[in-house]
């Protein structure tokens, strides 16, 4: 008798070959600068994007980490790449996503930058300034449209109200496998905090909730649901 093998919808899809997983996380704020010594950034202190990179590691598998900048040591056996501006991100990004197989976008991404950057520091006028901002790429959306047959993209998604509506609706428009949903307006978890209580959406409707735990164990979690058959498998 044949038995057919389906591997679980939006998991990794892997049949056993010579090498590792590869897994591109991306990290941290960016900084989109006004002038050399001003920008725009966010609070992002990178501590879940590490913690994951730090898990996958622990899994055996490749990580090419591209971080914003951010007061963490590298997690030993991870490829760094460092990076300011979102466009610098997305540079950094596209070629090691085209040889990933897992894609996780953790970065608070500036959604805005100046439409200028002074090259000298602005000097204050005492009367009203006002900036012009413009959009800057959406990374992950970008390279989601990119996806081949089998690789596997997870966002995350920042919210403060309306918390499973909003990430589901990023699920769909940016076409993701699976977004990790957080609260980001409750203290003491999330954005900057050391713990973290997250919502794991699926694109077959899976929903899986998770803490408030450290983000240490929130990396486990996470990966330990979107790579289900990870041991002695890698990709096709
Ligand atoms: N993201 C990205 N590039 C951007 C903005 C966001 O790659 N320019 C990624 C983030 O890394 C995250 C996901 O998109 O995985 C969702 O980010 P989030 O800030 O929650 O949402 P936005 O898409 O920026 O939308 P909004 O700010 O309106 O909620």
């Amino acid at each position: 008798m044949t038995v057919q093998w389906t591997p679980p919808a939006g998991a990794l899809c892997m049949r056993r070959v010579s090498h590792r997983i590869r897994c591109l996380i991306t990290a941290g704020p960016t900084r989109e600068h006004l002038d050399p010594v001003r920008f725009l950034s966010n609070g992002s202190s990178g501590k879940m994007g590490y913690a994951l990179a730090g898990n996958a590691i622990a899994r055996g598998w490749e990580v090419d980490l591209v971080s914003g900048p951010v007061a963490l040591p590298p997690p030993p056996g991870a490829t760094v790449h460092q990076v300011m501006s979102a466009e610098e991100m997305f540079r950094a990004c596209e070629p090691l996503f085209a040889a990933s197989d897992l894609f996780i976008a953790v970065a608070a991404v500036a959604d805005y930058r100046p439409r200028e950057t002074a090259p000298e520091k602005l000097k204050k006028t005492g009367g009203t300034l006002n900036l012009e901002l413009v959009p800057t790429i959406d990374i992950l959306k970008t390279l989601a449209a990119r996806k081949r047959p089998g690789q596997v993209v997870v966002g995350f998604a920042a919210e403060t109200q309306d918390l499973e509506n909003c990430a589901r609706r990023k699920l769909v428009e940016k076409d993701l496998d699976w977004i990790v949903a957080n609260d980001v307006g409750r203290p003491g978890l999330g954005m900057n905090a050391d713990a973290n209580a997250v919502l794991l959406l699926g694109r077959n409707g899976e929903s899986l909730a998770f803490g408030p735990a450290p983000k240490l164990a929130v990396a486990e979690f996470i990966l330990a649901h979107i790579a289900p058959v990870s041991a002695g498998f890698v990709r096709p």
